[in-house]
């Protein structure tokens, strides 16, 4: 395959209408589904890192010289450097998640860059993946397959990988975002009692209707019998769950994360998990993703999915269209229609 594929856009539209030559040129970093890329390639020359695996730091610095615009993914860190060898031309960054941690946004600002993202469109299947690892840890799914995959099932045995209830179960939801909302709404059908935890706290109206109670984060904590953590990561949130919080934990409980690896420390979960001070921990991301701190491998009470929260094939579509859409405001100088950092208003 090809380390770059070059594609020339033979019909330019709109605000592009430009010569061939002329088109804005930007850099997808990866293969995305390809109604997004399309919409990319009507308006744009589209430099593309084309292999399976994410661009190498080497290759991203050098296809981004230049550019307009560049759509990358989480995998890719889009910092002072990468901005200074895109060149002053660069104007927009569009991020394929709805994290975007891995840009330097005070940089981006800096330079006039906007920055999108892609929120919305993958709360549900994100929601829907949160509770597959939820029942997946406390069900001991995992560990069964492993079981039926080696031929080591004899048959139904009355003490064979016994988990956990959920009705009458407290359910910790920390960062109730939109996200974390729809975590809340199915935990109503396992009949669960909600608390949750997030800086800013819902309208008396929304915990209603969630029926979710807030708690201080240290008291979600100790009462939760399953902490999921969907707050973003910020300077504030890296290693908000390390020692000291899993040593808070009820002996019983299970942790979920499905928002960022280094919102846990991952090496302490590691020790918590095999002297067994919690029960379990379902992990979607890694604190140093693609690795994993040594010996998680080892444990049986620990599930663990390749990031996967929004990996639906309608969602990734979403995903792709609305990153794209992003982009192309950015370089024809509109703020795009998801910016997180949008240009302050004059007067
Ligand atoms: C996001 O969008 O931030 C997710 O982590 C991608 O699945």
């Amino acid at each position: 395959m090809s380390e770059v594929d070059q594609q020339t856009c033979v019909r330019p539209q709109g605000e592009f209408q430009k010569s061939v030559s002329g088109l804005p040129e930007v850099l997808v970093t990866r293969r995305i589904p390809e109604a997004g890329l399309e919409l990319v390639a009507e308006q744009c020359r589209v430099r593309r890192w084309d292999e399976d695996r994410p661009i190498p730091r080497d290759r991203l610095l050098k296809l981004c010289e230049g550019v307009e615009g560049i759509l990358c993914l989480l995998t890719d860190r889009i910092d002072r450097e990468v901005m200074v060898r895109a060149g002053p031309k660069l104007k927009v960054i569009s991020v394929m998640a709805v994290g975007y941690d891995n840009v330097d946004l005070a940089e981006a600002g800096r330079r006039g860059i906007v920055v999108g993202n892609t929120p919305g469109v993958l709360t549900e299947a994100t929601a829907d993946l949160t509770w597959a690892l939820i029942l997946a840890v406390s069900r001991k799914i995992v560990e069964g397959d492993r079981i039926m995959r080696s031929g080591r099932f004899s048959g139904w045995a009355p003490m064979l990988l016994l988990g956990a209830d959920f009705a009458g179960r407290t359910l910790g939801i920390v960062g109730m975002g939109r996200i974390g909302k729809a975590v809340a709404k199915r935990a109503l059908g396992f009949g669960m009692h909600v608390i949750y935890f997030d800086p800013q706290r819902l309208e008396p109206a929304l915990e209603q209707e969630l029926h979710a109670q807030y708690v201080p984060l240290h008291e979600l904590i100790a009462k939760a019998d399953f902490v999921c953590l969907h707050c973003p990561l910020t300077e504030q949130t890296h290693h908000l769950i390390g020692e000291r919080e899993l040593s808070m934990m009820k002996p019983g409980a299970y942790l979920v994360n499905v928002s960022r690896g280094p919102v846990v420390d991952e090496q302490a979960l590691t020790t918590a998990l095999r002297q067994g001070r919690i029960a379990g921990a379902a992990l979607d991301v890694y604190e140093h993703e693609p690795l994993l701190a040594p010996g998680l491998v080892e444990l049986n009470n620990v599930v663990l999915a390749p990031h996967l929260g929004s990996a639906s094939i309608e969602t990734r579509n979403k995903m792709a269209v609305m990153a794209a859409r992003n982009l192309l405001a950015g370089i024809s100088g509109r703020v795009p229609p998801y910016c997180v950092n949008p240009p302050a208003r004059k007067g």
